[in-house]
């Protein structure tokens, strides 16, 4: 197996389970904007963060180019897990990959922007992840690492 981990984060979220996925991959990591040639990779872990309850527009470019490839979804987000924002966003990415082979995919809470959450806390319309984004303060934390490592373990 020849694999690579590739991940998009603007606050760091997504980048430190990305490190804990290439820690246990023991393989090398690069963010989305620099990807270069993958060809020679037979699987791909893929990190994200949701915008807007989707992947970020970055990972959307890059999910429909992995088709052949093994690939291994993780995600960070506002929304609590297992809810329909962070599991609606997964499905759009799966689909997105839909040329690939999903070997699996694991997501867990990640902070939200101090300035980002006091924004949305003015509007009116408030998107249906921000009730949970409270709890996300403090993620990911040491058992989100611990429970990607373990689901990285599992998936070898
Ligand atoms: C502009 C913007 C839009 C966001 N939209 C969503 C969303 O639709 N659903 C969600 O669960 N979280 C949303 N979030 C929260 C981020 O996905 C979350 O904080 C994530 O952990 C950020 O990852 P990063 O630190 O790797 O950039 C949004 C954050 C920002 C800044």
């Amino acid at each position: 197996m020849k694999a690579i981990v590739i991940y998009s984060s603007q606050t760091n979220n997504t980048k430190k389970v990305a490190e804990a996925v290439a820690t246990e991959l023991n393989c090398a990591m690069k963010p989305v904007n620099d990807v270069g040639d993958i060809a020679d990779y037979d699987t791909v872990a893929v990190g994200f963060w949701l915008k807007a309850g989707a992947p970020d527009p970055s990972t959307q470019d890059l999910l429909p180019k992995l088709s052949g490839k093994k690939v291994f979804l993780f995600a960070t987000h506002g929304a609590a897990v297992g809810t329909p924002p962070a599991d609606n966003a997964m499905a759009k990415a799966k689909e997105l990959a839909k040329g690939a082979e999903i070997i699996d995919t694991f997501s867990c809470p990640g902070e939200v922007a101090e300035k980002v959450m006091e924004m949305i806390s003015k509007k009116d319309q408030k998107p249906p992840w921000f009730g949970a984004a409270h709890a996300a303060k403090g993620h990911p934390d040491v058992d989100d690492i611990a429970a990607v490592k373990a689901a990285v373990k599992k998936m070898l």
